[in-house]
């Protein structure tokens, strides 16, 4: 992987990634997610194999930021002298299911090809590549404050008592964002306003994005929240202690079926059968209209070590072998509404998934023929 360093920042903004440009040349900075929230060390990627190594290994994460952190490195391979076509194909499959990574590259990789068609030389279209990864990074920026606004009115029109008790899974806050993430951006407005009584975390089994970043992100905001194994989820809402459910979505079929993080699928039951809101929240770049449903989504198979051991240690016998899916496939039934940018659908049908995202959105072309 990339060379690392440990930083401690004397301010709150610990941005997830960030361009550099030292005299030794351009270079990608990652915030390791791996490390936190005990050490926050940054990564300093100078090619795209440690890039995609950052990403293999969830260094760097999330559906947004995966497209960010793609296309600022076709960005990177461009303005280093790398093949731009070989680096695209190696980021783009480097993990399957988020549909923002192929997204991203996929953006960059074609300003970076209009401009060298254009004429412009390969130092021009390399600052093609950037000013597109740059363009994606703050557009997301600008989702996660829309998705935030629509969230909000939202829960204000389904729990008119205010005062909630909201359940998240996996980690969707500003460790994945240009801003302040996704179902994460709806919770932590609804704490400014003061309306968020308790955020429950599920710790999200095996390599807990809850546990290590989503209460770390809810810590350094200040929020009322409290950690809880993902099986304990049903008690909560049996108690009757879930107001709604919050989370994100690594790719949003055409049907409106939503992949995300493992565990996510029993919460939407849950959901269902406690009467409670399921609530999906995801810019527009992870709605993939080609993917016809949810059958077709694949879903990213991890090592059975993640499963078989903790921090390194067994918990398993020598040879168990493990189940480890990274996403579940939540079907539109179950979905109460989706929320992105541009606004919030409810119920979740095909149609208004397709005249939500407009035809910017990812394999809209495919569904208008
Ligand atoms: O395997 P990860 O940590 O990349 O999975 C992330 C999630 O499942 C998130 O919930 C999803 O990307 C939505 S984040 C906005």
């Amino acid at each position: 992987m990339g060379d690392r360093y440990v930083v401690t920042k004397a301010n709150d903004s610990l941005p997830p990634l960030r361009w550099e440009e030292p005299p030794e040349g351009p270079v990608l900075v990652l915030l390791d997610q791996t490390r936190l929230p005990g050490e926050e060390t940054e990564l300093v990627c100078t090619d795209v194999p440690a890039l995609v190594e950052a990403i293999r290994t969830l260094a760097v994460r999330g559906a947004p930021l995966l497209g960010i952190a793609g296309a600022y490195g076709v960005a990177l391979a461009a303005v280093r002298g790398f093949d731009v076509d070989d680096a695209a194909e190696t980021l783009a499959y480097a993990r399957p299911t988020a549909v923002n990574l192929g997204y991203g590259v996929r953006r960059a990789a074609a300003a970076y090809h209009a401009a060298l068609a254009g004429g412009g030389g390969a130092e021009r279209a390399a600052a093609a590549a950037l000013a597109e990864a740059r363009g994606l990074h703050a557009e997301d920026a600008e989702a996660s404050a829309a998705m935030a606004q629509h969230g909000l009115e939202l829960l204000a029109e389904l729990l008119p008592g205010g005062g909630y008790q909201v359940l998240t899974h996996c980690n969707t806050g500003a460790l994945v964002s240009g801003g302040e993430g996704t179902a994460m951006a709806v919770v932590a407005a609804a704490h400014r306003a003061g309306e968020l009584r308790r955020l429950w975390v599920d710790e999200t089994r095996p390599l807990l994005q809850g546990a290590r970043l989503t209460a770390y992100e809810a810590a350094r905001a200040g929020m009322p929240y409290t950690l809880l194994t993902d099986s304990a989820a049903g008690s909560l809402f049996a108690a009757g202690e879930v107001d709604a459910v919050l989370i994100g979505a690594d790719r949003i079929a055409a049907d409106g079926s939503v992949a995300n993080k493992v565990g996510s699928y029993p919460l939407a039951v849950l959901a269902r059968y406690h009467n409670v809101p399921f609530i999906v929240v995801a810019p527009t770049t992870t709605v993939d209209l080609g993917t016809p449903d949810g059958a077709s989504i694949e879903v990213e198979q991890r090592s059975g070590h993640e499963v078989t051991e903790a921090a390194g240690n067994p918990v398993a016998p020598l040879g168990t072998q493990a189940y480890n899916p990274a996403f579940d496939v939540t079907p539109a039934s179950l979905i109460t509404a989706i929320v992105t940018e541009n606004g919030a659908i409810s119920p979740v049908t095909a149609s208004d998934l397709v005249a939500l995202c407009g035809p910017s959105a990812p394999g809209h072309d495919q569904v208008m023929g």
